[in-house]
């Protein structure tokens, strides 16, 4: 190889290797950055007495506490598990506000009435999960605000594309908006099941039974569109035939 050539090649690969290193130097920095933000707030204790009696939750997850750490990062005096909770909350409240317009679109979509029936009902009850929360906040000393709870519009999403591909006035069109529904109210499940949780050891009892109030509820919607399902939504889904 001429030496012009063999300077190329040895530039080439170089340059090469420091290209496949440029993501891994700026993945570190962002990660540091990400840490520098976390540890640097939110140490001090904030006086309120914590208790310890319940310590799972099931709402926290790395993704969403990162981006929590970034974006809640200006209050002062607050634990990071303080910090979280509220995101969590805000995450809940987009959410719910979210859910009181797309369920009457989900009832405005069912064919039975009883179906029908059982969105308005939670659409009303959704209504008072956002009061419910506006109440935790204020109790918390919090104003009320809305988080982009993306899980939760993502299966508002998938809803409305449930609606655009099942026949209209079909039972197979019912049978998916209960799954779609029980999805929704899963989430809601796991959510609050995880924030009541929280609300325990952060020594917020007032909060944690507002919370197992609206946890009963979507509960018990949960087991009422499986009753519906079964009743004879699904088997007259399945008699069905193409048109
Ligand atoms: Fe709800
Ligand atoms: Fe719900």
């Amino acid at each position: 190889m001429a030496a012009a050539a063999v300077q190329e090649d040895k530039f080439i690969k170089e340059e090469g290797a420091a290209w496949l290193l440029l993501p891994l130097f700026l993945l570190e920095k962002n990660q540091s950055i990400i840490m520098a933000k976390a540890i640097g707030k939110g140490t001090a204790t904030s006086g309120k007495s914590r208790g310890s009696r319940a310590t799972g939750s099931e709402a926290s997850g790395d993704t969403q506490h990162s981006e929590m750490s970034q974006s809640s990062g200006n209050e002062q005096g607050q634990k990071p598990l303080e910090q979280f909770f509220l995101e969590a909350l805000k995450d809940m409240y987009g959410a719910e506000k979210a859910l009181t317009e797309a369920l009457p679109r989900m009832q405005e979509a069912a064919t039975t009435p009883e179906l029908q029936e059982a969105f308005e009902d939670h659409t009303l009850l959704t209504q008072k999960h956002v009061l419910r929360l506006e109440k935790v906040f204020k109790l918390m000393g919090q104003q009320a605000e809305e988080g982009p709870c993306e899980a939760m519009h993502a299966l508002i999403q998938e809803g409305e594309r449930m609606m655009q591909t099942t026949p209209e006035g079909s039972m197979t069109r019912d049978a998916a908006l209960i799954i779609g529904a029980q999805k929704i109210e899963h989430l809601e499940i796991a959510a609050y099941g995880g924030l009541a949780q929280l609300a325990i050891t952060l020594g917020e009892d007032d909060v944690a039974d507002i919370l197992e109030r609206t946890l009963n509820e979507e509960e018990e919607t949960d087991i009422n569109l499986t009753d519906i399902a079964e009743s004879h939504i699904n088997f007259e889904a399945e008699e069905e035939t193409a048109e």
